[in-house]
């Protein structure tokens, strides 16, 4: 019986892809990722951003009322999180359960969920880069950059995080909730449209580039489970209050503050971006939000509006075909529990030991491929249940644990400090990928003067274009020009 129904399956094609849901802020996300907004997009990414400004204009903020306070306001700050995280480690090596993740797939749900906001890392500032001659303005352009990475693709945070995504086998991330994209469409709205909204964008830097405490707990419990925290880590050091982008946020206030009766109303701007932080949907509340059962239903309704077609009727449980259980979407927990009934799938043990788990994966799994590695995680930590619980613990004790951490950080600064590091400009003679490339270094030659280069550069260091080749090679460029322009 089970043998035809791996038969069957095997023959049927390949499940479609399934269309995304798109809610409003995923909408205007999705069209301002494409690069800078026509007047239209324009209007409409503006009035995105002052509903939002609306919506926290009359929260409480715990930002001092006086700029002058402020250095002070953030080293508390900063004093408290470290003491947070103090008390978090020694609760940890007293043997406490990590605060955070349940399962690798809690873990892997976070990554994903946060991708909108990730991938588009530093872009309220990149409106800035066309204000390079004014020297206000060149502590936050000196962050845009670092998140940039000054152009080298290792250490583009927007590339890096991509990186991380496929590491873990989330490269499919158009299925999230709206609210998940509400925090990276300010993001954006911001970047294309500094001219509107300077006090909003220092506000929202200052706000963001504050170390959480939050950061720390997830980079420490992702290398628990085994997945590279170093995109969390790397923010760690580059946030710090005593010369990181803390401390450049609040150079940059001080800086663009104007002075007289003009300074109070800014402020007030200032502040309202601030709270621009708070909108949509925050790290706590995500790893709150995942239920794995919940997340299974979902990732199987959503299979089903394909599935329904792709089994035969020689493949039934309980009565009823495999096509019959998933033609409607409301059936699948009760078609789950009967697969457990009918020992398809043994919960809470290893999921090899289920018939339903050798369908999906191997090199001759029935249905090999019809689940990517994210989904699969799902399904495996849902199998394996209780028996799957400290996975976290699985990876030694807590000294070894703390060993291989340390050690993990040398051999990254090793790596990086020693690997070649491959720049855009290294692959300029690698045929049509590269046309870009070498497009823009030939009209390059003809700018003689620092400011036609740096408007020829600035286009190419939007959100949108920083991570390709030629937006690396850009930033490098443009980097450059701004250090020999001191
Ligand atoms: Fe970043």
């Amino acid at each position: 019986m089970l043998k035809d129904a791996l038969e069957v399956v095997r023959l049927s094609p390949a499940p479609m892809p399934e269309a995304p849901l798109q809610g409003p802020a995923q909408a205007l996300y999705d069209a301002l990722s494409h690069g800078a907004p026509n007047a239209g997009l324009l209007a409409r990414a503006r009035n995105f951003l002052n509903v939002r400004l609306q919506e926290v204009h009359d929260r409480p903020s715990d930002m001092p009322d006086d700029l002058r306070e402020c250095a002070a306001w953030m080293e508390g700050k900063a004093m408290r999180v470290g003491r947070l995280y103090a008390d978090y480690l020694a609760a940890r090596r007293r043997g406490g359960p990590c605060r955070y993740f349940t399962s690798r797939a809690h873990a892997l749900y976070f990554l994903r969920s946060i991708a909108p906001t990730k991938l588009v890392d530093g872009a309220w500032l990149y409106g800035l880069v066309d204000h390079w001659d004014d020297t206000r303005f060149h502590p936050l352009i000196r962050i845009y950059l670092e998140e940039l990475g000054d152009g080298v693709p290792d250490r583009n945070h927007v590339a890096m995080y991509r990186k991380l995504l496929a590491a873990s086998g989330c490269g499919r991330w158009d299925d999230l909730e709206d609210d998940r994209y509400v925090q990276g469409t300010i993001q954006l709205a911001l970047a294309y449209d500094s001219e509107h909204y300077l006090p909003e964008i220092i506000g929202f830097n200052l706000g963001y580039e504050q170390l959480p405490l939050h950061l720390l707990i997830t980079a420490y419990e992702l290398d628990d489970l085994g997945i590279d925290p170093y995109y969390f880590t790397l923010h760690v050091t580059i946030d710090n209050l005593a010369t990181g982008h803390a401390r450049k946020a609040i150079d940059a206030l001080r800086l663009a503050m104007p002075a007289g009766s003009d300074a109070q109303a800014f402020y007030r701007r200032v502040i309202d971006g601030y709270l621009l932080n708070d909108l949509g949907a925050g790290t706590e509340s995500i790893i709150r939000a995942f239920d794995l059962e919940r997340e299974l239903v979902r990732i199987l309704r959503r299979k089903s509006v394909f599935g329904r077609h792709m089994h035969s009727d020689y493949c039934r449980v309980a009565g009823k075909s495999v096509n019959e259980w998933l033609a409607d979407e409301a059936l699948i927990p009760e078609f789950l529990a009967q697969l457990q009934r009918h020992g398809w799938i043994r919960r809470h043990r290893d999921p090899n030991d289920s018939p339903f788990w050798k369908l999906l994966v191997g090199d001759r799994a029935a249905m090999f491929g019809v689940f990517d590695e994210y989904e699969l995680q799902i399904v495996h930590d849902w199998i394996a249940g209780d028996a799957g619980r400290g996975d976290a613990d699985r990876f030694g004790s807590e000294p070894e644990r703390e060993t291989r951490r340390r050690m993990s950080f040398r051999a990254r600064q090793t790596l990086l400090g020693g690997e070649e590091t491959r720049t855009a400009d290294d692959a300029a003679d690698a045929g049509d990928f590269d046309a870009p490339v070498r497009a823009l270094q030939a009209a390059l030659v003809g700018r003689r003067t620092r400011r036609e280069r740096m408007t020829m550069l600035a286009p190419l260091l939007s959100p949108a274009r920083h991570a390709s080749p030629e937006g690396l090679l850009a930033t490098r460029l443009f980097s450059e020009e701004l250090r020999s322009s001191y």
